[in-house]
C-alpha cells in the first residue's frame, strides 16, 4: 500500500507513521525527520532548510520535491510531512505516475488547535534516536531520558510558542489545496485525531483496512 498520512502540526502524524509502518510491513518517510538530519550534519540542503524550518515556514517547493523523488520507497511506504500544498500534491502525482504508481490511501488526522498547543508544548524528542515522548500521556519511564537508548530528551527547536502559531497558521492556508486534491481522486478517510494515540490507531486501522478489501 502507499499511504498519505497528514494533518496539522503535532497531530501525531509521526507517533501514527511509526504505529501503521509496523502493522502494515511499510516504510516509513518523513520528509521532516530527513530535513532535520541534514540540519544535524550541516549539509548544503541542511543550511538551506533551516532557515525556513526556524521560523515555521515551508522550504521551497522544489527543494523539498527533489528530497521526495530521491528518497521515496517504490511501493509499500507511508509518507509524513509530504504533501503539503495543492502543488505538492500534483508534484508527488507526476512522480508516482512515473512509476507508473499511485496513492492508495490520504488519512487526515483531524484535531482542535488547544490539543495542538497542548501537544508540541508538552512533547519532548531523543537527541540521539528521534523517539517521541509527551510529558504527560505518553512519558518516558525514567525523567528525560530515551527509554530506546538512554539519550538526553530535548524539545525540538520549531517546538516554542511563536513558531507553534506560524506552523498552524501555514497549515490552514494550505491545506485545502491538498484535501481538494485526493477527495477528487477518491482516497480521502478522516479520522478524529484528539483521542488517545490507541483508539486513534484503531480508526485508522478499521478504514485501512476497507480501503484495502476495496483495493485487493
Ligand atoms: P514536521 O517535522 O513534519 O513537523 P509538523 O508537520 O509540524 O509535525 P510534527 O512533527 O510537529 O507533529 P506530528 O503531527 O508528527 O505529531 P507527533 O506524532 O510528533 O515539519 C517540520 C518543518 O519542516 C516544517 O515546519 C517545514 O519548515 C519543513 N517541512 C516539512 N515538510 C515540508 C514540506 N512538505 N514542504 C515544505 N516544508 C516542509 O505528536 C506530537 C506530540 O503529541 C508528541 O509529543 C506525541 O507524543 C503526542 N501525541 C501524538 N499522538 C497523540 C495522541 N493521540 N494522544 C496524546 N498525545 C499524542
Amino acid at each position: 500500500m502507499r499511504i498519505i498520512i497528514f494533518g496539522a502540526p503535532g497531530s501525531g502524524k509521526g507517533t501514527q507513521a511509526e504505529m501503521l509502518a509496523k502493522e502494515f510491513s511499510l516504510e516509513k518517510i518523513s520528509l521532516g525527520d530527513i530535513l532535520r538530519e541534514e540540519v544535524k550534519k550541516d549539509t548544503d540542503l541542511g543550511k538551506e532548510v533551516k532557515q525556513y524550518m526556524d521560523k515555521g515556514e515551508l522550504v521551497p517547493d522544489q527543494t523539498v520535491k527533489n528530497v521526495i523523488d530521491a528518497n521515496l520507497a517504490k511501493d509499500n511506504f507511508i509518507l509524513d510531512g509530504y504533501p503539503r500544498n495543492g502543488q505538492q500534491a500534483r508534484t508527488l502525482d507526476d512522480i508516482l505516475e512515473k512509476r507508473d504508481s499511485s496513492i492508495d490511501a490520504f488519512i487526515y488526522l483531524e484535531v482542535s488547535r488547544d490539543t495542538i498547543v497542548d501537544r508540541l508544548s508538552k512533547r519532548r524528542v531523543c537527541k540521539n534516536c528521534g523517539a517521541n515522548y509527551h510529558l504527560d500521556t505518553m512519558p518516558p519511564e525514567k525523567d528525560n531520558i530515551c527509554d530506546r537508548c538512554e539519550a538526553k530528551l530535548v524539545q525540538r527547536d520549531d517546538d516554542n510558542p511563536e513558531v507553534i502559531k506560524k506552523r498552524w497558521d501555514v497549515f490552514l492556508a494550505n491545506s485545502k489545496g491538498v484535501f481538494d486534491f485526493y477527495k477528487e481522486k477518491g482516497v480521502f478517510i478522516s479520522v478524529d485525531g484528539d483521542k488517545d494515540k490507541e483508539k486513534v490507531f484503531d480508526q485508522v486501522k478499521e478504514k485501512l483496512n476497507d480501503r484495502k478489501a476495496i483495493l485487493d
